[in-house]
C-alpha cells in the first residue's frame, strides 16, 4: 500500500471544490478582491483555482493540460495585489478552511503553504517615502 497523496488525504475533489467554493463566495462580496477579478462571471475563476489546486497536491493534472504552466507570479502581474489584497485574500481562505473538517496536521500543512503562496504573489508594496 502505497501513501496516500495529501490530495486523497483531504478529501478528494469534493473537498477542493467545497473550500474554493466558500473562498470565492467571500470574495464576491469583499470590497478590495471584487474589482480585481476581470470577469463579471466568478465560476471559471473557481474552477481554475480547483484544478490548480488539485494538481499542487497530487490529485489530477487537469489544470496543467488547460492551462500550461502555472507560472503564478507572472499570472498575476496584470493585477495590483499589494499586502492588503494579500491580507483580505488570505482572511477569505482562512474562513473557508476553518469550515472543512481537517486534521490540525492537514490544516496546518495546507495554511502554511497558503500563507506562504500568498506572501510570494505580492507584486506591489507602498513603502514609506525614504
Ligand atoms: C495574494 C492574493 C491573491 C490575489 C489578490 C489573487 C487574485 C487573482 C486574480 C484577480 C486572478 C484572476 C482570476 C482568473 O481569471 O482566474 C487570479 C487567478 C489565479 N490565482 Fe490568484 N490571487 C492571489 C493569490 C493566489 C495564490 C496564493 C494562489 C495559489 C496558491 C493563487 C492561484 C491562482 C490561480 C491558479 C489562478 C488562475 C490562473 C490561470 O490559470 O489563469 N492566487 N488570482
Amino acid at each position: 500500500m502505497s501513501e496516500p497523496t495529501p490530495y486523497e488525504r483531504f478529501g478528494g475533489a469534493p473537498f477542493f471544490e467545497a473550500l474554493v467554493h466558500e473562498f470565492y463566495e467571500y470574495v464576491a462580496v469583499d470590497p478590495v478582491l471584487r474589482p480585481m477579478y476581470p470577469e463579471e462571471d466568478l465560476g471559471p475563476a473557481e474552477r481554475r483555482f480547483t484544478m490548480f489546486l488539485e494538481q499542487y497536491w497530487g490529485g489530477p493534472g487537469t489544470y496543467s493540460e488547460e492551462r500550461g504552466h502555472p507560472r503564478l507570479r507572472m499570472r498575476h502581474h496584470p493585477y495590483t495585489i499589494d499586502p492588503e489584497a494579500r491580507d483580505h485574500w488570505l482572511a477569505c481562505m482562512r474562513v473557508a478552511l476553518s469550515a472543512r473538517n481537517l486534521s490540525a496536521e492537514d490544516d496546518a500543512e495546507l495554511w502554511t503553504y497558503l500563507v506562504s503562496s500568498a506572501f510570494a504573489m505580492v507584486n506591489t508594496m507602498d513603502l514609506p517615502e525614504a
